[in-house]
Parts: C-alpha cells; sequence; structure tokens
C-alpha cells in the first residue's frame, strides 16, 4: 500500500462509505464493520458511532488507536459478515481471509484488500453518542484493484454501490483547501 497525502482522508470519509475497522487488542486483531461515521473537518479529524456492546469498543478506547479501511464493493458480502459476528468468538481476519498488514503509527493493522485505510488516533470519548473522534495520522491506498467503487448502507439490509461520478470542482476551488 502507498502513502499519500493526508488530506485525502477526508475524500474516504465524506462520501460515508461502510468502513471496516480494524484493532489490536494486544494478543490478537479484530476487525468490525461500521457505517455510522462522518469527516468533521480539513484537519483529519473523523467521527465513528459504536458502544460497549462491540469487542472492538473496549480495544479502541483501552488502546486509543485503530485503522479505518474502505473496502471496495466487490468485498460487500464479507463486510456484513464481518459485522454479524465477534471477535470475543471468532478470529476475524482468518475466518474472512483478511490480510493484515503492519501500519506505520498504530498497532492495528491495515487490510491488505481494502481501498485504503486510514491510520487513527483517539482524539475524544463522547459518551452520551458513542462518538469517537478520531485523527488520521496517515492514508495509504491500494493500487492494485480491479474494483475501487465503495459501499453506502442504507440501514435496512441494503445497500447502494457508488456510482456516476460528477466533477464540480471548478465551482468549489475557493473552498478546496491545498491537498484536494
Ligand atoms: C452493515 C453493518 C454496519 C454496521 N455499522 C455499525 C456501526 O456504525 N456502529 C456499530 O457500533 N456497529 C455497527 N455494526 C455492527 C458491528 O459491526 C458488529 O456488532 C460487530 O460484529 C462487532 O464486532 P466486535 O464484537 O468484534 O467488535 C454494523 C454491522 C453491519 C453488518
Amino acid at each position: 500500500m502507498k502513502e499519500v497525502e493526508k488530506e485525502r482522508a477526508l475524500t474516504f470519509i465524506e462520501p460515508g462509505p461502510v468502513v471496516l475497522v480494524s484493532t489490536f487488542d494486544g494478543k490478537k486483531n479484530n476487525v468490525m464493520t461500521i457505517s455510522w461515521t462522518m469527516a468533521i473537518d480539513f484537519a483529519q479529524n473523523i467521527v465513528i458511532t459504536t458502544g460497549s456492546w462491540n469487542y472492538s469498543f473496549g480495544t479502541i478506547l483501552a488502546t486509543q488507536e485503530c485503522v479505518i479501511c474502505i473496502p471496495p464493493a466487490n468485498m460487500l458480502e464479507t463486510v456484513v459478515r464481518v459485522g454479524m459476528v465477534s471477535g470475543r468468538e471468532v478470529d476475524k481476519f482468518k475466518e474472512f481471509k483478511l490480510t493484515p498488514l503492519s501500519a506505520k503509527y498504530v498497532k492495528a493493522p491495515l487490510i491488505g484488500e481494502c481501498v485504503a485505510c486510514l491510520e487513527c488516533k483517539v482524539v475524544e470519548y463522547i459518551e452520551r453518542y458513542g462518538f469517537i473522534i478520531l485523527h488520521v495520522e496517515r492514508v495509504v491506498v491500494n493500487e492494485t484493484l480491479k474494483e475501487y467503487r465503495m459501499i453506502h448502507a442504507v440501514g435496512d439490509g441494503t445497500f447502494v454501490i457508488d456510482g456516476e461520478k460528477a466533477n464540480l470542482r471548478e465551482l468549489m476551488k475557493e473552498k478546496l483547501p491545498p491537498g484536494l
């Protein structure tokens, strides 16, 4: 995977894809599925929403880090299956044949099959809403895939895959920060 400018982090979260969140609890890698995400500024801060019913939640708070990975459309079934079982019982990297790769700033692994991975550190946890604010320390992209379309959850068990893309960069240029 190739490192790119940190500014690119926003372009992977702002479209609202379903993401895979990897963690390392000190003994074992784990991964969960998250569709509740949001970009909140141009300074590489993002939010995920989760809670204590997930094993990953405790690991993220204990280690203060995770990796947010963007799966391509052809991983949809795996993405759903990952979100249907817990790392308390299942070694999900093994079960779902995911490739853990070493990250630079965190112990949680990158996922080799994903479009991009964002190495993140926890900035703040807002308990009332289960918001975990993350700062992206490093962005890596996968340049070897055939499929780059992202997956979007509707919320009722159906999903939308990226479709037509419109380019209005010229109209927005005054609002686009350097690096984007
Ligand atoms: C499509 C999909 C989207 C999900 N989105 C979220 C989410 O946004 N937040 C969350 O806490 N759990 C979400 N989940 C549920 C977790 O992924 C699930 O509870 C997971 O098995 C937790 O794994 P763990 O116990 O190993 O951490 C989602 C599951 C699926 C299938």
